[in-house]
This record gives C-alpha cells, structure tokens and sequence, in this order.
C-alpha cells in the first residue's frame, strides 16, 4: 500500500438524535500511514462521527468505505472485522483480569491433552509478550492484573489489542486527556511506530499543540457540518481555533481585576489517614485568590482535595474557614460549609447518567438548601428549577437539545460544563476544580474561565488542580506544588515558569 492509499472514506454521513442533528453530510477521507486529526467545539459531532465508523452509531444517510469497498457496519465486531478499531475516552477493563486475558479475551489459544481442552497458557503469554516488545511496551508483565494498571497503561494495552485484531484504522478519542506528558511521549512514540508500519490512526483532541506535532492532515467539524480538510503544514494554532469556532479568537484568557483579602481557607499540618498519601500539609487560601494545584499524577493533588472535602479520612490536620476551626467529615458538612468540589472522573463520580440536565444541575443546591426549590406550600418548584439551569445552559453555551435531555447523551465537554454549573449554583465560598477544563474546547476553555474570575472578583476562592501548564500559569495568583504526597513549593502566579513547576513536581527535588 502507498502512503497516498485510501484506507477508510466516509461521504455524506448524516445522523440525527431526537432534537439534534448531529451530523449534516460529513465526509472524511483517512489514508494509511498517516494520523489524521479530527477537531470541532464540544458537541461539534467528534465522537458520534467515529462511532458511526465503528458500528456503534449507524448513520442515517452516508456511505463507509474501506479500502475501496462499500461496507455497512453493524456492530463494532463487524467494523474489528473490517479492519477498524477504537480506543475507548472511558476505559473500562475487567479488573479481574489479567493482561494477557484481558487482550486475548474472546480468543483464548487452546491446547489438547486427549478429551480436555485447556487454555494454553504459555503461548498466550509468549503471543502477549511478543505484541508487547512489537509495541515496546517493555514494563507491563502479561500477569499482572489490570487493577493494577494505571489510565496510560490500560490504554496502552487497549492499543496492543487493536494491533492484534490487525487494525488498519485505529480511533483514539481524546487519548491523552488522562495522560501526563511522559506517558503521552509514550503514546507519540507507538503511533509513529504504527504509522510507519501504514496503520492509520483518527486523532481527536482538544490540545492544539498536541494535533500540529502529530497530524498529517486535520478535519474540522463545527455544528455538525464540514469545515474542512487541510494538511498540517498549511495550517497554525490560530488558524484551526478560528476555522473551529467560526470568529476570531484573540485571548485564551478573560482579563484579571482581582481584588485579593485576608486569609480564608487555612489547611493546618494535614496528614492523610492513608500511609501511602500526602503528609503535613500546609497551605492557605485567601478571599478573590486562584491558587493553582501543579504537580505530576502520583502527586496526591486529588486525594488532598478529596481530603479537604471531606470524601477521605485524615490521620491528623485542622481546618480553619473564615478564622474559625470546622470538622468536614463528609460531602455534606463540606458543602454545608461552602465548599464545593468539581471532581476530576466525571463518569465515576460526577453525573447521574440518565437524569436529565436540570436534576444533574440542581442537585448539589437541593442537598445544601433543601428548601431553595420549594414553593411556599412545599411543592417543587419546577419553574425555578428549569429557570436557574437554563440560565447557566446559557452563560457556559452547553449544547443540549432541551433541560429534560439526560446527561449520558451529551457530548464530553458539555457534560463537564453542566457540572460545573452544578457547583456554581450553590454559590461555594471556595470552590475546588481538580481538572476543570479537561475535554473542553478553547472557546468553553474561556467560557470557563470567565466564571472562574467572576467568582473570584465577588471576593470567592478558588482551587484549582490542572495538568496544564498555560492554565497555571494564566490563572492562578499563586501555584502551589506537589509530589509525592508532599508541598515542595508554592510560586507567585505572575512571575512563576513552566521549568520551576516542573522542577518542584519532580522527585529528584526533594
Ligand atoms: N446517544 C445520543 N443521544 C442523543 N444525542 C446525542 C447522542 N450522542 C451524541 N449526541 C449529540 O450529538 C452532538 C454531537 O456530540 P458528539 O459527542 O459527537 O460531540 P463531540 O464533537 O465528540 O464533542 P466533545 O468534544 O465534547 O466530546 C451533541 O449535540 C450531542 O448532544
Ligand atoms: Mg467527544
């Protein structure tokens, strides 16, 4: 095959969801060796496009074509058949299991001794060993159990099994939005390997760094419909931010008119209840203040602020709010106390799946002011229900066909935003986001951080864990950072450098 050869083409795919069209006659033309990247705002069509490609969705007009051949896809079995794979954004591998099980499932090899079949154990293991150095995957022993596998590891391995399947088309939705830098150099590193070896890999992502390193050709997708299709090379990071967004975007971040008071939060000596945790921590949050949370995956950033919210026990350690000691000894007496805290895994601890965006919205001020949504003869008050989440339907554009949509058939992004507007109704005294922009386009980037600011300029604090560097640093007025369960520094926001986060986040620092 040539480097030109057409592995997969997609023309005029139209698919539509009860009150949205979210695909107007999209086509895509994806050719072997290359990565080719598919970008558009939240909910611009990303994944339902790929999922048509991978039988998941089937599109209501359109053809699929691979190699050449006219295809319907009727099932993700059949698309594997056909040479297309995906990687899913939420992964959800069988704890239980092993590695080797865990690629091979479904095709375990067999060995006869007389009647008996047996799993043949040993040429699993030598088949998984020899998927694995291909890949050069080198630190992953085909026993160890997948529970044991952190986010990149899984992911990796759900790679080694689209090699084994014989993919010629892989699809990575957002794969690095859980990866840290070195383990996304990993990733980089095998799809230059696949892509070599003529693999074709659909690459879809927010990070606009990540697309001009990777990406041969880039699609554009905006509200459903084409924008187009460029090679890389003719293409900058204004130029793809302004062809998603359809205007031109000068800023990334909303101008500062901070006002910062006194000492608001206090966090004395806190030592988790965990051995393995964070130890003697101490920090302070003021009123109008962003203190930024930088640090490496490991850093226990997360377990901290789970911490702070009463979610994990602590060994020892006190709380002051307002110069006044508290006892948060869960969600409740967090959010009693005027915290609230935007959690990094949005499947698994954020949305409430089938409830509609209006439930998933209210639910936090309901549980803080059980009597806020009630009208004076103790009905619910559903106007006000629906009047108060569509206005931050509103001010954070979440594309949702209606109030009464459940949340599970929102694209990624927008779930992120509606739970965010969840916390910015009950009004926090502090508010915590662990990741809060992550899988969210630049436009909703800025939306975001819009409200951000207005919190903060209403005398608010605010926390804020992020892996992104630029965010850090165009946010915060202070950055404090972690590692390994340590605070090995706290920088002034104004003048701190990515080389200083990044030295105090390293271990070889302490
Ligand atoms: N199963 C579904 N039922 C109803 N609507 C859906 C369903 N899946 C997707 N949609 C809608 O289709 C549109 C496109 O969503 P899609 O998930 O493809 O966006 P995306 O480009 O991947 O966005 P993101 O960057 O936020 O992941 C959205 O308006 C979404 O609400
Ligand atoms: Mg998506």
């Amino acid at each position: 095959m040539t480097n030109s050869g057409v592995l997969l083409q997609m023309t005029d795919i139209s698919k539509s969801f009860p009150g949205v069209k979210a695909l107007d006659k999209v086509s895509i033309t994806v050719r072997s060796g290359t990565v080719h990247a598919l970008m558009g705002e939240n909910g611009a069509g990303k994944s339902t496009l790929m999922k048509c490609a991978f039988g998941l969705y089937h599109p209501d007009e359109g053809e699929i074509k691979i190699d050449g051949k006219s295809v319907t896809l009727e099932n993700p079995r059949k698309a594997m058949d056909c040479g297309i794979s995906m990687i899913h954004q939420e992964l959800q591998p069988i704890r239980t299991q092993n590695v080797m099980e865990n690629i091979w499932v479904g095709r375990y090899p067999y060995k006869k001794t007389g009647p008996i079949h047996w799993v043949d154990e040993k040429k699993m293991y030598d088949d998984t060993k020899a998927l694995l150095d291909e890949l050069h995957i080198h630190d992953i022993d085909p026993y160890t159990s997948m529970g044991e596998l952190s986010v990149s590891h899984c992911q990796l391995l759900e790679i080694a099994r689209s090699v084994s399947y014989g993919a010629k088309v892989i699809i990575m939705d957002e794969p690095t939005s859980s990866l840290t830098d070195a383990e996304s150099e990993l990733l980089f590193a095998i799809i230059s390997k696949l892509t070599a070896a003529g693999t074709a890999i659909i690459y879809i992502s927010h990070r606009i760094e990540e697309i001009l390193r990777l990406a041969d050709e880039v699609t554009i997708l905006r509200d459903g419909e084409l924008v187009g299709c460029w090679p890389a090379s003719e293409l900058d990071g204004n130029l793809i931010v302004n062809r998603m967004v359809g205007r031109e975007m000068t800023t990334r971040f909303p101008p500062k008119n901070r006002k910062i008071g006194e000492e608001y939060l206090q966090i004395e000596n806190f030592t988790s209840a965990d051995p393995s945790s964070f130890k003697d921590v101490n920090f302070h949050v003021r009123r109008g203040e962003v203190l930024g949370v930088g640090g490496l995956v490991g850093a226990q950033r997360t377990e901290l602020m789970e911490t702070v919210f009463g979610l994990r026990p602590l060994a020892s350690g006190t709380i002051k709010i307002g110069g006044k000691q508290v006892e948060i000894k869960n969600a409740y007496d967090a959010i009693t106390n005027g915290i609230a805290l935007l959690t990094e895994e949005r499947r698994a601890t954020g949305i409430f799946p089938l409830l509609d965006i209006t439930e998933n919205t209210v639910v936090a001020k309901e549980a803080k002011e059980p009597e806020y949504f009630h009208m004076k003869n103790g009905l619910l008050d559903s106007k006000k229900r629906n009047n108060e989440t569509q206005d931050y339907v509103e001010k954070l554009s979440v594309k949702t066909p209606t109030l009464k949509t459940p949340i599970i058939n929102l694209s990624g992004g927008n779930q992120q935003k509606v739970l965010l507007a969840r916390w910015m109704l009950t009004s926090p005294d502090i508010l915590i986001l662990d990741e809060p922009t992550r899988g969210i386009d630049v436009g909703a980037k800025f939306e975001i951080y819009t409200l951000i600011e207005q919190l903060v300029e209403q005398g608010k604090c605010v926390i804020m864990i992020s892996s992104e560097m630029p965010e850090l640093l165009g946010m915060c007025d202070r950055i404090m950072v972690m590692c390994e369960g340590k605070l090995t520094g706290i920088l002034d926001g104004e003048t701190a450098t990515e080389e200083q986060i990044m030295l105090l986040a390293s271990s070889y620092n302490k």
